[in-house]
């Protein structure tokens, strides 16, 4: 497979299993099935509320000698209520706990937004902090320390759009290494996906496959279903592949790294084939014309009344 590799060599699989939205109970067989398939690259965060389990499946994998710990990526993500300086390192040593590891592949900051700590999901406007009380730059300086301590090899951020990104990039001693975002057909985001190239930052996308099991609070009655594209159900159809893998190979074509979340053993098999297809530059094409800006994963939930956010700001 394909790999990201970083400025101190460490390889990353350029696709792995998401876990977003993988229920309790199904999270523990799919990781193991997923190990046992050839995926190593696994995609967490705490608030998926699912680590503990994630992290049994791993301990059988290491414990069956089904793989060894250096042979897998795995990721996980800090919590918008943890971004004080002082409570970066233990939300990562919860995360370790929960996933019965001593140290994590790469760790991003999840949103750039803050949440009042101890909340989890804010209720009203009122719960959320704003960036002057608690600055990104406070929140990276945890995370730094947590590369510092050795907790985590590599530190990065998610649903950062080009103005944060580069404000981050300006003021790091730690460089943020990867930009996890919504990528698909539908929101290519292009410019953003440049800029972090020029910067040196990997992107990784998320919600490839459009996400069709988001929860209803992002679900809008008229949203165009991704996976049931024309354009891409006709280029499924010439090359004789599925049109979940012409969008995980539409992902790898731009270099990005791709996290389909399944817990079907045969869609997660589906999925991990698509790192060997290659779309040519005339499949790139027809699939550059559907461009939508269809944002699946919405900020709606950041952005209540009262709250120091506008969908705008979160992702400028
Ligand atoms: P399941 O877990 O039952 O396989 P995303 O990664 O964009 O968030 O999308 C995840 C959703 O897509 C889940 O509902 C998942 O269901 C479904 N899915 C995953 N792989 C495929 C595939 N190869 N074909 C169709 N749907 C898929």
């Amino acid at each position: 497979m394909n790999v990201h590799r970083f400025a101190n060599g460490d390889t990353m699989p350029m696709l792995g299993l998401g876990t977003w939205k993988s229920a309790p109970g199904d999270v523990y067989t799919a990781v193991k099935e997923a190990v046992r398939i050839g995926y190593r690259h696994i995609d967490c965060a705490a608030i998926y509320g699912n680590e503990h389990e994630v992290g049994r499946a791993l301990m059988e994998c290491f414990h069956e000698g089904l793989v060894k710990r250096e042979d897998l990526w795995i990721t996980s993500k800090l919590w918008n209520d943890k971004h004080a300086t002082e409570d970066v390192v233990p939300a990562l040593q919860q995360t370790l706990t929960d996933l019965h590891l001593d140290y994590l592949d790469l760790y991003l900051v999840h949103w750039p937004v803050a949440i009042k700590k101890g909340l989890v999901f804010p209720k009203s406007g009122q719960d959320m902090a704003s960036l002057d009380e608690i600055p990104l730059s406070a929140t990276w300086k945890g995370m730094e320390n947590a590369v510092q301590q050795k907790l985590c090899r590599h530190i990065g951020v998610s649903n950062f759009g080009i103005r944060k990104l580069l404000d981050l990039c300006a003021i790091t001693r730690i460089k943020p290494e990867v930009n996890q975002v919504e990528l698909h057909p539908y929101l290519p985001q292009r410019e953003l996906v440049e800029t972090c190239e020029a910067q040196g930052v990997h992107v990784t996308a998320y919600s490839p496959l459009g996400s069709p099991d988001r929860p209803a609070g992002l679900k809008r009655a008229d949203a165009p279903v991704l996976l049931d594209d024309p354009i891409i159900a006709s280029v499924a159809r010439a090359k004789g592949i599925t049109p979940a893998q012409v969008l995980l190979a539409w992902a790898l074509a731009r270099n990005t790294s791709v996290i389909p979340k399944s817990v079907n053993p045969e869609r997660m098999k589906v999925n991990l084939e698509a790192a060997k297809i290659e779309l040519t530059d005339e499949d790139l094409l027809h699939v550059a014309a559907i461009d939508r800006q269809e944002r699946y994963v919405a900020a709606r939930m950041w952005t209540m009344p009262g709250s120091p956010y506008t969908e705008a700001d979160v992702w400028a």
